[in-house]
């Protein structure tokens, strides 16, 4: 039986393995973590140029997320030491910042994770790099397609196979494989919480969505197969068959009649502008 769990403002926050139901509050911190992380996101597009190191755009991230009074929650987690996760090309996620220049061609995964006063704006856009053909264009707009027919399903009463069942079936209407490994999750004053929001499903199965839920919905979507595996840093995902990955992420709250999106784009950069 999946488990639900009222949070008032006062409540230590821990994992308890329960669905999280969050007041005003908690919407209203989310509000401001995930404005912050659309900020970060919408001013690293300009950045997103042949010979830029990854690492640089990386330090842009951790100068914004301190200007805006928060710090990187990726900033020591689990060992992590770095202020985003940017995944390049076949990299699916937990890409390393380094040395490494972007080139012309290139699709660029930025993942940022502003903590501002208790609450974890989760977030991450694929960017396009000077001019990229069409093959990958079609894949990141259609993961970007991905992730909102998710949202468009997330109301009180659906589920989350519902949620899974829109991307998977978007996704594989384009031959496109939906990744397994990874997964959406509950997010607020934790990072990671319960559900684990799984991006393939079906209609009708798994828990029922109810107002105050607030969690991450993060499709990665491959041009091949879905199989991915983690390389010797421990952190790095790439697909298995090389083919390129896109992914994109929002955090939401279940309102009393759908999702509110805390992290959209305050300048219509969201997605890139794809020429058909
Ligand atoms: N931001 C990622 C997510 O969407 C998590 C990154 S954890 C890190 O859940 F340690 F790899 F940074
Ligand atoms: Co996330
Ligand atoms: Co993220």
């Amino acid at each position: 039986m999946t488990q639900y769990q009222t949070i008032a403002a006062s409540d230590a926050v821990t994992r308890t393995g329960a669905i999280k139901l969050y007041g005003p509050e908690g919407f209203a911190g989310m509000r401001r973590a995930g404005r912050l992380a659309a900020e970060i996101l919408d001013a690293l597009g300009a950045h997103m140029v042949p010979g830029v190191t990854t690492e640089e755009i990386d330090r842009i991230v951790y100068d914004m997320t301190i200007a805006g009074g928060a710090v990187p929650a990726t900033l020591g987690y689990r060992g992590y030491t770095h202020s985003s996760c940017i995944s390049v090309n076949h990299v699916v996620c937990h890409g390393i910042p380094g040395a490494k220049t972007l080139k012309d061609g290139d699709i660029v995964n930025v993942d940022v994770t502003p903590l501002l006063d208790g609450w974890h704006g989760d977030s991450n856009r694929t960017y396009l790099c000077g001019t990229v053909p069409l093959k990958a264009k079609r894949l990141v707009e259609v993961t970007y397609e991905c992730l909102m027919r998710g949202i468009a399903v997330a109301k009180p009463g659906a589920r989350l196979g519902d949620i899974g069942h829109a991307i998977q079936t978007h996704a594989e209407g384009h031959r496109y494989g939906v990744v397994r490994d990874f997964c959406g999750h509950g997010v607020g004053r934790l990072f990671h919480d319960a559900p684990e929001v799984v991006h393939v499903g079906r209609p009708g199965t798994g828990p029922e969505l109810k107002p105050g839920m607030i969690f991450t919905i993060e499709p990665m979507i491959n041009i091949g197969r879905p199989d991915v595996k983690v390389l010797d840093d421990g952190w790095t995902a790439v697909t298995r068959d090389r083919s390129l990955s896109a992914q994109f992420e929002h955090s939401i709250g279940i309102t009393d009649d759908g999702a509110e999106i805390f992290t959209g784009s305050l300048n219509g950069t969201e997605i890139p502008h794809l020429p058909r």
